[in-house]
């Protein structure tokens, strides 16, 4: 009895810690995806009026439809993540060009049916290593979609799938 009082006190701990871990969800609503970090790569981009490098990830069902080319129009469940980071010079080398400080993590997450508004895509980004979510109210992502409304074309995404032999 008392092992599983203990046990019972220990799990709420690690879900209050793991619960006061996970960043505040985007005004929107959108939460951080968990475990973007173990996604793989969709394509990578530098931004030269930016002066910065991004790194373009996908969860399994965005990688497997960006392998197979079905993206016209994405798969619902397909969450695509941008990291991208301040450009730094590589101190051994300093004509390669490498991450520096972190700015941003941001997602685009399709649902045709729940994200009528823009386009298919539930749009939410954090800023800097504190995770922050970025919007002042809900309608913070009229930003995003109006800009990726510049590839309607592409279902929104700029981001050509990187050929991997
Ligand atoms: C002024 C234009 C502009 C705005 C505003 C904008 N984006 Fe983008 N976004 C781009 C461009 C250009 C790319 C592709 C180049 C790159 O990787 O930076 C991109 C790429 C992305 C990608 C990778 C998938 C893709 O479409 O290539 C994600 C995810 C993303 N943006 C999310 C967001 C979110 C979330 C917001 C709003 C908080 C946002 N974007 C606002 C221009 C914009």
């Amino acid at each position: 009895m008392k092992k599983a009082i203990g046990l019972l006190l220990w799990l709420t701990a690690v879900s209050v810690q793991a619960a006061e871990s996970a960043p505040a969800a985007a005004p929107n609503g959108v939460t951080l995806p968990a475990y973007f970090k173990e996604w793989r790569i969709i394509g990578v981009s530098q931004r030269n009026d930016k002066q910065s490098l991004r790194a373009i990830l996908g969860n399994p069902a965005a990688v497997e439809a960006a392998r197979q080319g079905r993206t016209q129009p994405w798969p619902d469940g397909a969450i695509l993540a941008k990291i991208a980071w301040k450009d730094a010079a590589l101190p051994e080398w300093p004509a390669a060009i490498v991450p520096g400080e972190l700015q941003h993590v941001e997602f685009m997450v399709k649902d045709a049916g729940k994200y009528v508004a823009t386009g298919g895509w539930g749009f939410a980004r954090w800023l800097g290593n504190a995770l922050v979510p970025y919007g002042k109210d809900a309608a913070f992502d009229q930003e995003c979609f109006q800009c990726h409304g510049a590839v309607k074309a592409r279902d929104y995404v700029f981001t050509r799938p990187v050929v991997i032999p």
